[in-house]
């Protein structure tokens, strides 16, 4: 299957936008990914969401189009512009040529000359691509890292923190990175993102046979770098999901990612038995409270007795830590003898926002302490990360349409 050409539109007239929406609503081949107002919103939405094609407008306010183009076609040269413009415009069409941009479309144009002057210039520039970058161009195989997020206890954070890392790994450190949802029965992760699932585990689990392009298909893109393999729909089709579906599955995905980021549900049935013993590294999370506490040791004795887990495999994550109520951290280590690799604090406005409005909290609001929590996890499941909180990204602002305006 031709995977469909990512699009993302720039002209700073609301109606004008509509209408090109509509336009391409039945295209089955073009995805409209995100919309820019003008050309600094182009910029950071390109830098984000890497479109394949940028419809471009010439006149835009405050930044043109020509200035866009400049950059987006320095910064990321794989994103195709075409621009568009009025009749008595040439001499600015000339200058956007020159900066780069590889076709144009002159307003008012019909909906076959718009798909079709895409499509021409995203081919003439991807065989331009081939030939001067073959090795660029080829499907790259990872060799990716797992990682499952467990807890013996349900509601201690699990899905939060799972999402949150796998957005930190992708975004900030521009990682590829594929979250699985194997929490089979009441999975949510699709929820937190705030999409609607087309394509599930399911799809694989009742495919006579699949292989690397089946699971691709099955993908949720909700950025570029960030991918989702979403949970059954319906809690009764868990059962067709197997360990050895499982296994099968980590073992493609660790070819298509540089992390794999595996959510759990609080048990070891078959498949999440699975995952854990193909993971490289185990978030063991908890909460600082009597009966957590008493699950995670049990769960710890489980991994390191019965299954033989070695220490290094499990990282204790303590989410919701505040010294001054609950068990202290030192207490808790020596009850548990392992040491804690990351303590997430308490933030319950930025969790249910992130919640509700589909962004994890590390995009939205990468300095905040709750954030630097889920950066310090990912230090040590990672290794690169832990860095120096960042600067805010350009255009945060507008990333939460923008992401959820992303399609499959
Ligand atoms: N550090 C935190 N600060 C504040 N609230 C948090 C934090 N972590 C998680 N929460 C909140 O706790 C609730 C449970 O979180 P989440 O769904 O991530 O847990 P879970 O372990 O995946 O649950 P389940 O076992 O049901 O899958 C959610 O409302 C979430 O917003
Ligand atoms: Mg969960």
């Amino acid at each position: 299957m031709r995977p469909r050409l990512r699009l993302l539109i720039a002209d700073d007239s609301a109606p004008t936008r509509d209408s090109l929406r509509r336009l391409l609503e039945f295209e089955q081949d073009i995805e409209l990914v995100g919309e820019a107002g003008d050309g600094e919103e182009a910029i950071a939405q390109a830098r984000l969401l890497r479109p394949d094609v940028i419809l471009m407008d010439i006149n835009m306010t405050p930044v043109d189009g020509i200035t866009a183009t400049e950059v987006i076609s320095t910064e990321i040269p794989r994103s195709v512009i075409v621009m568009m413009s009025v009749q008595g415009e040439q001499e600015y069409l000339r200058q956007a040529m020159a900066a780069g941009a590889r076709d144009y479309l002159t307003k008012p144009f019909s909906c076959d000359e718009l798909v079709h002057t895409l499509q021409n210039a995203y081919e003439r520039e991807s065989k331009r691509w081939l030939q001067v970058a073959p090795n660029l161009s080829s499907a790259k195989t990872y060799a990716g890292k797992v990682i499952t997020v467990f807890s013996a206890k349900g509601g201690v954070g699990k899905t939060t923190i799972a999402t949150n890392l796998a957005a930190l790994l992708s975004h900030e450190l521009d990682k590829s990175v594929i979250i699985v949802d194997l929490d089979l029965q009441f999975g949510d992760v699709p929820v937190l993102l705030d999409f609607v699932p087309r394509r599930t585990i399911i799809d694989l689990a009742q495919a006579a046979e699949w292989g690397r392009e089946e699971v691709q298909h099955c993908l949720y893109e909700y950025s570029p770098n960030l991918k989702v393999l979403s949970p059954p729909t319906r809690p009764e089709e868990a059962e067709l999901v197997s360990g050895n579906h499982v296994k099968q599955l980590i073992g493609i995905l660790r070819q298509l990612a540089d992390y794999i980021i595996i959510d759990t549900a609080q048990s070891f049935q078959e498949p999440i038995l699975a995952a854990l013993d193909e993971s490289d590294y185990i978030a063991i999370i908890a909460t600082l409270d009597i009966p957590t506490i008493k699950n995670v040791r049990l769960c710890l004795e489980v991994m390191q007795g019965v299954l033989d887990y070695p220490v290094e495999k499990t990282k204790l994550v303590v989410n919701r830590a505040a010294e001054d109520i609950g068990i202290k951290a030192d207490v808790l280590e020596e009850r548990l003898g392992i040491s804690i690799s990351a303590k997430i604090p308490s933030d319950g406005r930025l969790a249910i926002q992130a919640a509700n409005t589909g962004i994890p909290f590390v995009l939205s609001s990468p300095k905040s302490a709750i954030s630097q929590g889920i950066r310090e996890l990912a230090g040590k499941v990672a290794g690169e990360a832990g860095a120096a909180t960042p600067e805010p990204a350009p255009g945060w602002g507008l990333l939460g349409r923008l992401l959820r305006h992303g399609g499959t």
